[in-house]
């Protein structure tokens, strides 16, 4: 395990983007569920509350460790968290998961999705590269790539299936928020007929 401290960056608010996508199962929020934020605000919710986070360096900026036999993951405290923010995001936050992670060139994801979980993830340092695959069982899949510089955001709602990688030169940070909690993930390849799921993982450290 190796780990090193790069220097914080700074990301000015009125550079951050979003991108709403839709996962193979169809709109983001699909899968509501009662008792919690509608299908339309959630994920908006999450992915505001992912920019934030990743904006405010001095938060984050000092755990940060990369590895160089795999990806780095690191939950971050949401309760260290709150005091922060905006109290507009307590809510958000109270009920989400948050991830901070590092990227090695050429490290990545597989394909997969996030269990039941709705989420966003916002780019800090560096940039990724998103692989979205959209398509129902017995259809061939519409898969799409986007590069997602420092700044950018994504949400998405439950059983969305990407993957996402460092394909450039310089390290990247990125930070995720996901609601419920993340409990399992499906990892999944892309077959003549559409997404096959390969396996099934826990929760663990390394996702
Ligand atoms: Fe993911």
């Amino acid at each position: 395990m190796t780990s090193s401290v790069l220097p914080g960056s700074t990301l000015s608010t009125s550079t951050l983007s979003t991108s709403r996508s839709t996962g193979p199962v169809g709109p983001v929020g699909r899968a509501g569920r009662a008792g919690q934020a509608t299908e339309a605000t959630r994920p908006a919710g999450q992915a505001a509350l992912a920019v934030a986070l990743a904006v405010r360096t001095d938060l984050w900026s000092h755990l940060v460790e990369y590895r160089e036999e795999s990806r780095w993951t690191h939950l971050l405290p949401t309760a260290d968290l709150a005091p922060a923010l905006d109290p507009s995001l307590h809510a958000e936050l109270a009920e989400s998961q948050v991830w901070l992670l590092s990227w090695l060139p050429g490290q990545g994801t597989p394909l997969h999705d996030h269990g039941a979980s709705s989420g966003a993830f916002a780019v800090a340092r560096g940039a990724l590269t998103e692989r979205v695959v959209a398509g129902r069982e017995g259809r061939p899949p519409h898969q799409s790539t986007a590069d997602l510089a420092a700044g950018r955001v994504r949400f998405f709602g439950p059983h969305y299936v990407h993957q996402v990688v460092n394909t450039l030169h310089q390290p990247a940070v990125s930070v995720h928020v996901y609601s419920p909690r993340l409990t399992l993930m499906n990892t999944y390849r892309v077959g003549s007929a559409g997404l096959v799921r390969v396996s099934t993982e826990r929760a663990g450290v390394d996702w």
